[in-house]
């Protein structure tokens, strides 16, 4: 079976390689890549579970403040290293987005599509604010975020939500 992915791989890419050269003539746009060379093995509960909630979890825990026994802290980074990891978690979520809307996984090419986008663009924020080491800006897109999240479940498996509700209880 492995043998045969790797032909079929090089065929796809001999014939990329011929339209590209017959193309190239006419414009030099590059031919479009076909849909088989998505790997899309991970299920959406798998992206969940593994790339886009510990990535959005940490946003989370670095925005804000927290009152408790110790007192009053402030959660943002101190430190440039603090906020350069801040903006690689929201570009997981940046492309997760894109993860999401790769034909094998979106349900669907409407409301899907748009929160697939909407993550994207939070995510977006989130790393152009972590960049601008703007605290503000950077707490609004961990809001943001989080209401995409909400309403992709919402419309999609509700019942994600009450169990979001209850961790956020404990
Ligand atoms: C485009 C829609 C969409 C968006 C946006 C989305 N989710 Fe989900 N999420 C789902 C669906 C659908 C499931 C149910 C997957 C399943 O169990 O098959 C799910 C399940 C989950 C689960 C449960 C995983 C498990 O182990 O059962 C978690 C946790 C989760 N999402 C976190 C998040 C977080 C955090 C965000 C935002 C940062 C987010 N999701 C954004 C659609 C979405």
């Amino acid at each position: 079976m492995p043998v045969f992915h790797i032909r079929t791989g090089l065929f796809a890419l001999t014939v990329l390689f011929s339209l590209t050269t017959c193309t190239q003539e006419q414009n030099s746009q590059p031919a479009a890549v076909t849909v088989s060379s998505y790997n899309t093995s991970l299920s959406v509960q798998e992206i969940m579970a593994l790339v886009l909630e510990p990535a959005a979890d940490i946003l989370w825990d670095s925005g804000g403040w927290i009152l408790d026994s110790t007192g009053y802290r402030e959660l943002y980074p101190t430190t440039d290293e603090g906020w350069d990891y801040l903006q690689a978690q929201a570009a997981i979520v940046v492309e997760s987005g894109n993860s999401l809307a790769l034909p094998g996984r979106a349900e669907d090419n409407d409301a899907w599509m748009i929160f697939s986008e909407g993550l994207s663009q939070a995510g977006v924020n989130a790393m152009e604010s972590a960049a601008a080491r703007d605290e503000e800006a950077f707490f609004q897109a961990g809001a943001q975020l989080y209401s995409v999240c909400t309403a992709c479940h919402q419309a999609y498996n509700p019942d994600i939500n009450n169990r979001f509700g209850n961790e956020e209880a404990d």
